[in-house]
C-alpha cells in the first residue's frame, strides 16, 4: 500500500535518514502488486541483472533506478549479485494519476527480497525482525516506503515518544489508533494528473539550504507528541489541526527554497477553502493534507462518511481533473500473495 503523512518528511541526512520523525496512515486501495521471479544469472558480467516491468511494459527509466538500488543492496543480500531478477509491477491507481508510486513500489519490492532472503535461508521468520527489515530495506529506496510495510499506521524516525522508534525503519503504531483512525476515510483528489516539475529527491536536497530548516525540524518534532496523543483519543480536531498546519508548511517550505517552486494549484486552493467554509458552517471532522504535489487528500472519520461524501460529491469533485478521485481508507497493510 502507498501512506500519507500527516507528520511529513521533508528533508535529509545521508543515507536516507529524515531529519525529524514522522507520522502516516497507511492506505489501501492506492497499492502496488509485485511479483519478482529469480533464476541462476546467466551474464556473469553484470553485477546486477534484471528486467522491470511496469503493467506489462518494459521501462528503462525505472529499470536504471531498480538497478542502483539492487547495487546499493548487495552487502544486505549477498544472492542480489547471484540471481537474475524479473520485476512484474503494476499499480491500482493510473500511472500518471500524479500519485505517489515510490512508497507503494518500494515497499513491495522491499517485502519480496525480505520473502526470499526467508525462503533461501530461514532467516525471517519472526514477523516483527521481517517487518522492520522489510522498512529498513524500503528506506533505502525511498524514505516514505519505510512506513508502507505496517498495517494501519506508522512512525518513522527517533523520537522519545515511542519507545524503539528509530531513524533506521519505522516502527507500526497502529495499536496506539482510536477506532476511529482505524477506519478513518481518505479520499484522493486529483487536481492534476501531470507529473510534478521538482520531484521529491531534489525537494529534499533543497531543505539544506532552506533558511526556516531549523524551525521546521524542531516544529515537526514537538507535532509528533500531539499528533500520537490525538490519534490515540480520537480528538479529530487536533488530529486536523496538525494535519493542515503539516501540508501547508510543506508546501511552504517548497516556496521558501531556492530556487522557489510551487506545486499546488488554482484548484487546490480553491478545495481547500471549500473544505474549510464547509467544516466551519457545519463542524463537521473534515480535513485537507497534500503530498509533494497538487493533489488533496480528504480525511475524515467514517461516522461522518454520508455527509462529507455528499458534499465532496456536490462541490470538489467538479475540481478534479476529469472528476477523477480515489476512494480511500485507512488499511490492513501489505499482503503477500500466494
Ligand atoms: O519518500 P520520498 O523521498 O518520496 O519523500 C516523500 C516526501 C513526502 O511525501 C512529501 C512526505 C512524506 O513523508 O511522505
Amino acid at each position: 500500500p502507498s501512506n500519507i503523512a500527516i507528520v511529513k518528511y521533508w528533508g535529509k541526512r545521508p543515507i536516507q535518514l529524515p531529519q525529524n520523525p514522522n507520522i502516516s496512515l497507511t492506505l489501501d486501495r492506492a497499492h502496488t502488486i509485485t511479483k519478482l521471479s529469480y533464476q541462476a544469472k546467466k551474464d556473469k558480467n553484470r553485477r546486477i541483472s534484471l528486467t522491470f516491468r511496469l503493467d506489462g511494459q518494459a521501462m528503462d527509466s525505472f529499470s536504471e533506478r531498480i538497478i542502483k538500488y539492487f547495487e546499493q543492496l548487495v552487502p544486505i543480500f549477498p544472492f542480489i549479485d547471484q540471481l537474475h531478477f524479473d520485476i512484474d509491477s503494476s499499480n491500482s491507481f493510473p500511472h500518471s494519476s500524479g500519485i505517489a508510486s515510490s512508497a507503494s513500489a518500494m515497499s513491495a519490492l522491499a517485502l519480496c527480497l525480505c520473502t526470499l532472503e526467508h525462503r533461501l535461508f530461514g532467516s525471517l521468520g519472526e514477523e516483527e525482525s521481517f517487518r522492520e527489515k522489510a522498512s529498513f530495506v524500503a528506506r533505502l529506496g525511498s524514505g516514505s516506503a519505510a512506513r508502507s510495510v505496517y498495517a494501519g499506521a506508522a512512525i518513522w524516525g527517533k523520537t522519545i515518544d515511542v519507545q524503539g522508534s528509530t531513524d533506521e525503519a519505522a516502527l507500526g503504531i497502529q495499536q496506539f489508533l482510536h477506532p476511529s483512525f482505524l477506519t478513518a476515510k481518505d479520499r484522493i483528489m486529483i487536481i492534476s494528473e501531470q507529473a510534478k516539475a521538482v520531484s521529491s529527491s531534489v525537494g529534499h536536497a533543497l531543505m539544506d539550504q532552506n533558511p526556516y530548516a531549523p524551525t521546521r525540524y524542531t516544529l515537526a518534532k514537538s507535532r509528533i507528541y500531539l499528533l500520537l496523543n490525538a490519534l490515540r483519543t480520537g480528538d479529530w480536531k487536533q488530529f486536523g489541526t496538525i494535519c493542515e498546519q503539516e501540508a501547508l508548511d510543506l508546501h511552504a517550505l517548497m516556496m521558501s527554497s531556492s530556487p522557489s517552486y510551487i506545486l499546488m494549484m488554482p484548484n487546490t486552493l480553491k478545495m481547500i477553502q471549500r473544505i474549510r467554509q464547509f467544516r466551519q458552517s457545519t463542524g463537521l471532522s473534515i480535513y485537507f493534507t497534500l503530498d509533494a504535489g497538487p493533489n488533496v487528500h480528504v480525511i475524515y472519520p467514517t461516522s461522518e462518511a454520508e455527509a462529507i461524501e455528499n458534499f465532496m460529491d456536490d462541490h470538489l469533485v467538479k475540481l478534479c481533473e476529469r472528476g477523477q478521485y480515489i476512494q480511500d481508507a485507512v488499511g490492513a497493510g501489505p499482503v503477500q500473495i500466494k
